[in-house]
């Protein structure tokens, strides 16, 4: 073999190395990216600050009415004494005009009526106690 072509051996196998080199560093480059998109978030999301966590959503009081109150008071009635309703007039005569007045009730409960101290928070019986005065006011349409 002449010195001309071990040189023209050595270009080859360079190319060859070169081209096969290239390309494990393609396929690397593109597992590293993959990689990448699915582990870590982009960098930018990372300088972006936390959002805050919001607050609980409010209670909505007609679906605690509903769960809670309307086996009894459906429609601003009282099955079980029916001259204990939820109509405007019958609240005012009774004391229970208040939103205050209406929490207490719930909260602690009278006669047949449940105490809700236990199953509801401050929050929702105040919910309720508004969202009663509320429907008095417009006759529970
Ligand atoms: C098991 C049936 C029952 C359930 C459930 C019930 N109540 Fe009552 N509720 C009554 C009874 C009975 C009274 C009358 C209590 C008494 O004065 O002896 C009453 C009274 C009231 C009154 C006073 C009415 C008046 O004119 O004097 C309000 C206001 C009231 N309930 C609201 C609620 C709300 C709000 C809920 C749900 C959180 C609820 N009740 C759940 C049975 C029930």
């Amino acid at each position: 073999m002449s010195l001309k072509d071990v040189s023209a051996w050595l270009g080859f196998a360079k190319a060859c190395f070169s081209q096969w080199a290239s390309r494990w560093a393609l396929a690397a480059a593109l597992i590293a990216c993959l990689v990448g998109l699915i582990d870590s978030q982009p960098a930018w999301a990372q300088t972006v600050p936390e959002v805050p966590q919001s607050a609980p959503a409010a209670p909505n009081p007609q679906a605690l009415f509903e769960a809670h109150c309307s086996s009894c008071h459906a429609h601003g009635g009282n099955l079980i004494r029916r001259g204990k309703n939820l109509q405007q007039k019958t609240l005012l005569r009774n004391g229970y005009g208040e939103v205050g007045a209406i929490a207490t009730l719930i909260t602690q409960g009278k006669g047949v009526m449940p105490a809700y101290a236990d199953r509801l928070s401050a929050s929702e019986i105040e919910a309720i106690a508004q969202y009663v005065l509320e429907q008095a006011k417009i006759s529970w349409p």
